[in-house]
């Protein structure tokens, strides 16, 4: 438990300042274009942004990843950006819950309803330590929390990177399909930033998962970071993998061709802007997702830094809906979009 703990700093810590998002990787958003409408026909206030996520409403199609949890700094990170989540009606996830399951004095660090009593919350497990502690313990996870459901992350690229981590990965689906009948609509089946693809959302979906977070590559790269700790041969191959993944642009629109309208897609992965988050709306996300941005402004000028950094963000995805005419998500979708470059040749692929 004291080396999870710590694992976790020296993450912060990384995440905080290091280059973990390596130059050159990108979202492939950049390949998308919204066209602009010269005659709106609307006002500003008129766009409607409302969704419902784990049986909630939304203000916004956003949610706040899930990063952290487990130490007094973390706590703090928890409780700040889950206060913005309340405040503007966003969703909101814990980080990896295994310190607190290890140690349950932590679990106060993961524990942000005093300050978010009403945002739809997710809790955050490995699936490999899931098998661990199984159906009951991860239900104790999300009940110790209040949470209305449970992330459950999927990291194959990081654990090959740390020196510490899981070398076998057989028997996945298995605990997923475990989970699903546990939890039903309440699961979400996430990456962390390296993408899912067409084949396995098809495979998740088939076993009853109803919400998916396809984190693709283009933004925090867990295998960068990995690799920033690690050395020898781990680190030199971290470095021939820190860019590896199914882009995020690629990831969702390939996803929601996959899966159908009825699964609940969130897109996360390198979203920076209020137009990276209605570009993925646009593609068949039903909520954008973000984590190392307002991490960082949360470091540097706390909740107010967070507060400004996250203003940002929904202002320019409102006015990202009436430059392209749109008063909801649903309308945005029906638009005329283009797809260019390298994302058309992902798209022919997946
Ligand atoms: C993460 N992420 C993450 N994901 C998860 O499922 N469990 C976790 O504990 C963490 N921890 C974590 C810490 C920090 C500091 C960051 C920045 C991220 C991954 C996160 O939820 C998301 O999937 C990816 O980071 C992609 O989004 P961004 O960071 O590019 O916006």
């Amino acid at each position: 438990e004291e080396a999870t703990a710590k694992r976790k700093d020296a993450h912060l810590d990384l995440c905080a300042t290091g280059d973990v998002e390596p130059q050159g990787n990108s979202t492939l958003l950049e390949d998308v274009r919204l066209v602009h409408c010269a005659m709106p026909e609307m006002a500003v206030d008129e766009v409607d942004l409302t969704t419902e996520f784990l049986g909630k409403r939304l203000r916004y199609p956003l949610l706040i990843t899930g990063m952290t949890g487990g130490t007094e700094r973390a706590g703090v990170v928890n409780r700040d950006l889950a206060t913005l989540a309340e405040r503007h009606g966003l969703a909101f996830g814990v980080g990896s819950q295994r310190a607190m399951a290890e140690n349950p004095q932590l679990t106060e660090t993961f524990q942000v309803r005093q300050v978010a009593p009403t945002v739809p919350l997710l809790g955050n497990i490995g699936l490999y330590q899931a098998v661990g502690m199984g159906v009951d313990g991860v239900r104790r996870l999300v009940e110790d929390i209040g949470a209305d459901g449970i992330a459950l992350h999927l990291n194959a690229g990081q654990e090959l990177t740390q020196p510490e981590g899981d070398r076998d990965f057989r028997g996945g689906y298995k605990v997923v399909e475990g989970l699903v009948r546990a939890f039903g609509s309440r699961l979400l089946v996430k990456e962390t930033g390296c993408g899912i693809g067409p084949e396995v959302a098809r495979r998740l979906v088939e076993l009853g998962v109803r919400n998916l977070d396809v984190s693709g590559l283009g933004g925090t790269s867990w295998v960068r970071v990995e690799q920033l700790r690690a050395s020898g041969v781990q680190a030199q191959v971290g470095a021939e993998f820190s860019s590896w993944g199914i882009p995020t642009a690629a990831a969702i629109a390939s996803v929601r061709r996959a899966v159908g309208p009825d699964v609940r897609l969130v897109a996360s992965g390198g979203l920076r802007t209020g137009l990276d988050a209605a570009k993925v709306i646009a593609l068949g996300a039903d909520l954008a997702g973000t984590a190392l941005p307002l991490f960082r402004a949360q470091q540097e000028g706390g909740l107010e830094g967070a507060e400004q950094a996250l203003a940002v963000i929904l202002s320019g995805l409102r006015q990202a809906l009436v430059l392209t005419g749109s008063r909801s998500c649903g309308e945005l979708r029906q638009k005329p979009r283009v797809i260019m470059g390298q994302l058309k040749d992902w798209l022919a692929a997946l």
